[in-house]
């Protein structure tokens, strides 16, 4: 159910969402409990009319929070758990720009905050100490396009679901997931942050960087600065099969370069893992 006052305990409150006036919060539904944001998100593109760019749905707790690759995302109170819906005006070609895009957008949020997060190709955001290759993850980023037909029978792109999981005001371990190594930003902070302004700088930020993706090098470079997979030995799965490289570069267009014993290949999607050991 929608919240019309906002909530008190969690610190959201949607007038003050909409007081921010950001271009990314034009519209704003703010729940105490959904499925998934994203699945809301998309509905609310999908109506007729569909709701426009900048329509920002956020829930308090996700019973179904989804992430990359069909996984589970916890999603208990605490967290940032939000979908925004976008309607860039490019190419259906050029949409996966948003995702690194917006994990440049976030990591810059969270300097801000005095996290100094990194990028891992392609956009989750961790926390690295010096020394630990594997770092802690504090934030993820779906982006999923929803695409139409044109009269002319060519493929548009309606929109795009940006989902950002923010591990903000709890304890790694409500987070319940066994397999991988979390952060929040209470864990590295010592103390809870007021969400209100960690969306207003979010919002900021990805604004920021969504609106110069038709200028993407500039982007790629921010993403090269933020990042910790380049020269790192990484293994990928993609398409159940596991390559096993050295991170050397992006192409243009954001593609993971991997030099591996076989050459250099072109990783345009799967899953990343750091390698702790050396050599090759
Ligand atoms: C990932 O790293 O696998 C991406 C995680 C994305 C989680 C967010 S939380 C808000 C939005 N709603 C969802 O169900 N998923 C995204």
């Amino acid at each position: 159910m929608l919240n019309e006052g906002g909530w008190t305990t969690a610190g959201l409150n949607q007038k003050a969402i909409e007081n921010l006036e950001r271009p990314l919060a034009r519209r704003v539904y703010l729940h105490e409990e959904v499925g998934s944001t994203q699945e809301r998100a998309r509905e609310l593109a999908r109506r007729t009319p569909g709701a426009p760019h900048g329509t920002l749905v956020i829930s308090r707790v996700q019973k179904g929070g989804r992430g990359r690759l069909g996984r589970e995302w916890g999603s208990p109170p605490g967290g940032l758990w939000m979908s925004l819906v976008l309607r860039p005006e490019i190419p259906v070609y050029l949409a996966s720009r948003i995702t690194q895009a917006a994990a440049v957008g976030v990591a810059k949020a969270l300097w801000d905050f005095g996290v100094e997060a990194r990028i891992k190709w392609p956009n989750d955001l961790l926390v690295v100490q010096r020394g630990d290759l594997v770092g802690r993850k504090i934030c993820g980023i779906l982006a999923e396009a929803g695409v139409g037909d044109t009269p002319g029978g060519y493929r548009r792109l309606d929109f795009v679901i940006l989902g950002i999981g923010l591990n903000a005001n709890l304890d790694p371990e409500d987070l319940a997931i066994p397999d991988r190594e979390v952060a929040t930003l209470r864990s590295e902070l010592g103390r809870d942050v007021d969400l209100t302004e960690l969306l207003d700088a979010l919002l900021s930020r990805l604004n920021v960087e969504l609106e110069r993706i038709e200028d993407f090098s500039a982007v790629l470079d921010d993403w090269r600065a933020l990042n910790c997979t380049l020269g790192k030995l990484v293994r990928v799965e993609r398409f159940g099969e596991a390559l096993e490289g050295r991170a050397s570069d992006l192409t243009p267009e954001g593609a993971l370069l991997l030099d591996t014993p076989e050459g250099t290949v072109e990783v345009f999607e799967g899953e990343v893992e750091h390698l702790r050991q050396e050599g090759m």
